[in-house]
């Protein structure tokens, strides 16, 4: 068992409590044009009930972000060092009831340095409570929902989709995107291509099975110290263990320790997270817009 990422947070939770006590959390790099508010943290009473949160989770939620989330994230959110803005983030802006939110507090991203925190689902739903009355406060929420997403240029968005996006090396207006339109609104289609794997999954950290062409499926291979090497469809991984199927279905899994066995995923849908970090906003509503054509 490793303990050493554990620490490690518990450490930076120790030094951003005491940064923002002093009040020195970074400015986040300021990607929208809306203007921060000053008391960004202390949301009026008119902001709950508008964010139409409950105004107990929501101070529960204030403890919980101020324990757990704080140390990474600033006190307001807003961003810290190594940690993104979550009060900007499209993944939180999108989210309706933690459908999104939720999936990364439950499993964290342990290889980007969001750690898994193990908190309960209540306390999960009390963050997301949090985040959605900041987000609100802060006007992102009200000015993003209620703009319709479907403000961007259909051909821009096909140019995009075909050329500097690069998305058609994975997908087919005709072939696996056909008819999208006619299964999502434009909100949730924005939503899915935004975050895919998070719109969809809901539950646990098991990659999934079902709904995804062997193409789509994240593979890994875990290379032993004596060199010996399995690949396959990733079934779990964490910081303890990892799983595979192979191609003759074999099922195995492996105890993990440090950097050792070597694992090395393959994960289709990173392209979608690393993608996320380019678009800019026009890209999201020209694709948006296109999308919503593929009826
Ligand atoms: C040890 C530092 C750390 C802690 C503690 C931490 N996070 Fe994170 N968090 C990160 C990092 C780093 C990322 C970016 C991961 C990535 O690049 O995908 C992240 C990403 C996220 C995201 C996804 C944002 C997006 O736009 O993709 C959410 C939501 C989030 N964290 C919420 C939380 C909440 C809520 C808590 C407290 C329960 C928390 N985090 C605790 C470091 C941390
Ligand atoms: C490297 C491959 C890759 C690239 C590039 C890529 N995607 Fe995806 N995309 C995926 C995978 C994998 C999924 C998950 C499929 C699933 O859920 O079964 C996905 C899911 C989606 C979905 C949701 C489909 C559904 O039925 O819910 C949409 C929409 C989408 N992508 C659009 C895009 C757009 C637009 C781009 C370019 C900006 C893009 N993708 C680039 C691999 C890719």
């Amino acid at each position: 068992m490793r303990h050493s990422t554990l620490r490690r947070w518990q450490a930076l939770l120790l030094v951003s409590a005491v940064t923002s006590i002093l009040g020195q959390e970074p400015p986040p790099a300021d990607i929208n044009h809306t203007p921060r508010p000053a008391n960004i943290n202390t949301p009026s009473a008119a902001a709950i009930a508008g964010s139409k949160q409950d105004p107990a989770a929501y101070e529960r939620g204030t403890k919980m972000f101020a324990t757990y989330c704080a140390g990474c994230h600033g006190a307001s959110g807003r961003g810290g060092p190594g940690a993104p803005d979550l009060i900007r983030s499209l993944l939180v802006l999108d989210d309706e009831k933690g459908i999104l939110i939720a999936p990364v507090i439950r499993e964290g991203r342990p290889d980007k340095g969001m750690p898994r925190l193990g908190l309960s689902e209540g306390q999960i739903s009390d963050i997301v409570a949090w985040l959605h009355v900041q987000t609100y406060s802060a006007g992102h929420r009200t000015t993003y929902l209620f703009k319709d997403v479907v403000t961007g240029d259909p051909k821009k968005g096909e140019t995009y989709f075909k050329t500097t996006g690069g998305c058609s090396s994975c997908h087919s207006a005709t072939g696996d995107l056909a008819g999208i339109a006619s299964k999502y609104d434009p909100f949730a289609l924005q939503a899915r291509w935004l975050q895919p794997r998070n719109a969809r999954r809901t539950g646990n950290n098991r990659a999934s099975a079902s709904d995804t062409t062997d193409k789509m499926k994240p593979t890994v291979t875990v290379t032993l110290p004596s060199g010996q090497s399995f690949s396959g469809t990733l079934d779990r991984i964490d910081d303890f263990t990892v799983s595979l199927r192979d191609d003759h279905n074999q099922f195995h899994s492996f105890t993990r320790d440090g950097d050792s066995p070597k694992v090395v995923v393959h994960d289709p849908l990173s392209a979608h997270t690393q993608l996320l970090r380019k678009y800019t906003d026009a890209d999201i509503h020209n694709v948006t817009a296109y999308l919503v054509t593929l009826k």
